[in-house]
């Protein structure tokens, strides 16, 4: 059987062992550590962001974020239905009431005009939106943005999987009060776990920094006023990271290269739609998804299978979840159909087109 292709591997730039013997020599393989600031430094000099905070996870970042925001018990906050569990955790943390709104198939992420309907008709102003960036492909972010501010709530982008992503030359992540990236094992860049959470409000961060270090007051003994968390990111992971932001660039190309074999390859077949690229936006193609009108996902995904080769349905919406049954939502059917017809390819940045044109022939047999 040939190796096993899986959907996003990790993929070293090269640097990572070199500046984790650094952190050894230096004996700062503790929390924090000049690595820790050199990688929130190059997040903020890649994607334009002002301020940036690394940490341990994505979901610690969405945390925070609303923890700074003030979001707390019964608020309602708004949240992208099509997307994975981890943008919606960090609402039940805080024992807020997610509101889950539907995608448009113009971007299959959230949709700018159900969102301001929502608001527009809503009883219950809600106090933030998260809006995932799915998939790597930027959302409407300029409009979503707009009518946040008009309405003031507070936007956290989830750009956990669109790291490189574009929307009119700007970075997801930075159009928000707040943006998160992931550095998880799967992602466009990983450090095996790890999030960061950027800003453009200083103090904001700063205050997300105390939270995430036991909100320890500045006192030479451990004060406290209020309670934190242990969300900080090590130096040695750190390292990693700064050695995996080296080649950023590359894997957005790469990722982008495999989409285009896969649209060349697959064009032709009937019945079959890629996850769509807003005209004014550059997607990182984190993975290529697509939906087949003729095909059943889950037999493509057994024939897939018999080649060794990795694949996954698109996001089980989460109106759909037991975990939010009874939660409040405005939906129009579009994730649902998506996530009834669609399937996720593989996407690693290790695959060569040999590898697409095996996948292609598998999914066409089907
Ligand atoms: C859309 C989305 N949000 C949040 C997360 C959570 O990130 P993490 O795994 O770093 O906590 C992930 C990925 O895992 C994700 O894909």
């Amino acid at each position: 059987m040939s190796e096993r292709i899986f959907l996003s591997a990790p993929h070293m730039g090269g640097n990572e062992l070199k500046y984790i013997e650094k952190v050894f020599q230096s004996n700062y393989i503790a929390p924090l550590g000049e690595y820790v600031n050199k990688f929130e430094q190059s997040i903020c000099e890649y994607t334009g962001a002002k301020n940036a905070l690394a940490l341990n996870s994505g979901t610690s970042a969405l945390h925070l974020a609303l923890r700074v925001l003030g979001v707390g018990e019964g608020d309602d906050v708004l949240a992208s239905t099509f997307t994975f569990i981890g943008s919606i955790n960090a609402i039940l943390y805080q024992n807020a009431n997610p509101v889950f709104i539907d995608s448009d198939e113009e971007s299959w992420n959230l949709s700018p005009i159900l969102l301001n309907k929502y608001l527009v008709s809503c009883e219950k102003k809600p106090k933030a939106l998260i809006v995932t960036h799915l998939y790597g492909q930027s959302a409407e972010i300029q409009k979503i943005a707009d009518i946040c501010k008009f309405h003031g709530v507070y936007l956290i982008e989830d750009a956990a999987e669109s790291l490189g992503a574009m929307y009119d030359g700007k970075h997801t992540g930075t159009f928000g009060d707040f943006g998160v990236y992931s550095f998880n094992g799967n992602k466009i860049l990983t450090t095996s776990g790890g999030g960061m959470l950027v800003s453009e409000n200083k103090e904001w961060i700063d205050k997300a920094r105390f939270y995430s270090t036991q909100a320890k007051e500045p006192y030479v003994h451990y004060e406290h006023k209020e309670y934190g968390y242990n969300y900080r990111m090590s130096n040695v992971l750190a390292a990693i990271g700064v050695a995996q932001m080296e080649v950023i660039e590359e894997r957005v190309a790469k990722k982008r290269e495999i989409f285009s074999w896969y649209r060349e390859f697959l064009e032709d077949t009937e019945g079959i739609s890629f996850m769509p690229e807003l005209p004014n936006s550059r997607g990182n193609r984190w993975l290529t998804a697509l939906t087949f009108e003729n095909k059943n996902p889950q037999t493509v995904m057994q024939a897939l299978e018999l080649i060794n080769v990795e694949s996954r349905p698109l996001w089980k919406p989460m109106h759909m979840q037991p975990l939010f049954a009874g939660a409040k939502n405005f939906l129009d059917g579009t994730s649902e159909k998506l996530f009834d017809k669609g399937l996720c390819l593989a996407s690693s940045t290790t695959m060569s087109k040999e590898d697409v044109v095996k996948i292609c022939k598998a999914i066409q047999s089907v």
